[in-house]
């Protein structure tokens, strides 16, 4: 599907934010360990988190569906040997995760996924799974995986990277290993599945960035899924950039792992009220309240990389409206997502007339420029490339194409009626 996008002259009105994609992967994953049956309310629609969901269907997990965003997991019957191959789709979430399940399992499975999956790097996951005992067959470290299920050891693990997905490998893989596993990494990534461990009652320890756990059961428990924060992401910096506009997120988990988008935005300027604090599953949510701002340029590096990891691309969106040079490093894991979001960003950003260099690990954008559009983007098979293009062919002068923006449904199925809600209003 390719779409048109045109300049508005301002987003007014109120919407609420669907559900977060790591907190419904790891609500349908941890559910189907549990042994029992689990509500799951306001899950995300997006096809990684379906993907996720069909693997657990297809390990012995029942499905029951309440309503469109309410379904009950019953995992009496879970996990067994599955019948067919477990087809990852675009979903690196769903295979870094489910490798440190079913390694420890006692049948064998085998994981595929699309093509750029079956590109991303899996060293990450299989040295430590191996280093626990783990039999996993590989193509070059990448899919398709065969996995042969074992016992497996505890182990204390220093990684290289702050990364959520091997992190949560490895405390998956600590469910059913002997002994306590230790997960230590460089900077705090997203803590979704410390909070959900916590939640469902596993024996698990979190001091800074070393997590530890020992081999526990999962209770099963109701969840409640909050809003995606690196979904609203695109309609907070469609705001800030959009003269007069002001709206109300409704429903956005802020969990602070998560939330570095804000401590940036507001650090470059941005209004944005936080009201309405509370806790949904073990989860800290709020409502945003955001208003067109005056951005200035800032310098993005650090610890606070993997607190907004996946906002970057929309975030060079936002530096190209800021007043100064903004500079992004430390972000060389952003070429390993679903496409080399360096690269995408700053070849379709350029196109659209911004001032964007590429460097090594991120990239130096100096503002505020107009926008010129008048071009025709390509998406590289990336949701969060092309709903960043989305949000900068709003203040483009002249109208952009987008090709293919039906990749969009990968995170963010609603993407577009929600865009429209506020366009309208
Ligand atoms: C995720 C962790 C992040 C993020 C991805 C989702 C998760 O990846 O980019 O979209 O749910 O654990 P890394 O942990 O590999 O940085």
């Amino acid at each position: 599907m390719d779409i048109i996008v045109n300049k508005i002259k301002s987003l007014k009105g109120e919407i609420e934010i669907p559900a977060d994609k790591s907190i419904t992967h790891r609500a349908f994953m941890f559910s189907g360990l549990t042994k029992g049956i689990v509500k799951i309310n306001n899950f995300s629609l997006g096809q990684d988190c379906i993907s996720t969901l069909n693997i657990m269907k297809n390990l012995g997990c029942s499905v029951k569906y309440i309503n469109e965003n309410q379904l009950i997991l019953n995992s009496k019957n879970a996990l067994t040997q599955p019948i067919t191959t477990l087809d990852c789709g675009n979903s690196g979430t769903t295979t870094r995760l489910m490798c440190g399940i079913l390694s420890g399992q006692n049948f064998n499975s085998h994981l595929i996924g699309d093509d750029s999956l079956s590109n991303r790097p899996m060293k990450r996951v299989i040295e430590p799974l191996t280093l626990m005992g783990a039999k996993i067959k590989h193509n070059n470290y990448k899919l398709p995986l065969h996995i042969i299920g074992n016992n497996l050891h505890a182990i204390e693990y220093n990684s290289s990277l702050a990364s959520a997905q091997v992190k949560s490998c490895i405390l998956l893989a600590g469910l059913y290993a002997n002994g306590t596993t230790t997960f230590i990494e460089p900077y705090k990534s997203r803590n979704h599945t410390e909070l959900m461990f916590q939640y469902m009652g596993a024996d698990i320890n979190i001091n800074q960035n070393k997590v530890s756990i020992k081999n526990s059961k999962l209770n099963p428990i109701d969840i409640s899924i909050c809003g995606d924060i690196s979904s609203a992401a695109f309609f907070i910096i469609a705001a800030l950039i959009i003269p007069d506009s002001e709206i109300l997120i409704k429903n956005v988990g802020i969990n602070e792992t998560r939330s570095g988008i804000i401590d940036i935005l507001k650090n470059m300027n941005a209004n944005i009220d936080i009201i309405n604090n509370r806790i949904i599953s073990n989860e800290k949510v709020a409502d945003l309240k955001v208003k067109y701002s005056n951005l200035k340029a800032t310098t993005i590096q650090g610890s606070i990389i993997p607190r907004l990891i996946d906002e970057i691309p929309i975030l060079a969106v936002a530096a190209t409206q800021a007043e100064g040079t903004t500079i992004i490093k430390d972000a060389q894991d952003l070429r390993n997502k679903e496409a080399d979001r360096i690269k995408a960003v700053c070849s379709e950003l350029k196109k659209l007339g911004a001032d964007i260099e590429e460097t090594i690990d991120g990239f130096i954008i100096n503002g505020k420029k107009e926008l010129t559009g008048d071009s025709v983007i390509d998406c590289y098979h990336d949701h969060r490339i092309a709903m960043s293009a989305y949000i900068a062919g709003l203040i483009c002068k002249k109208p952009i194409k987008i090709n293919e923006f039906q990749w969009v449904n990968i995170s963010f199925p609603e993407f577009l009626n929600l865009a429209e809600k506020l366009i309208s209003t």
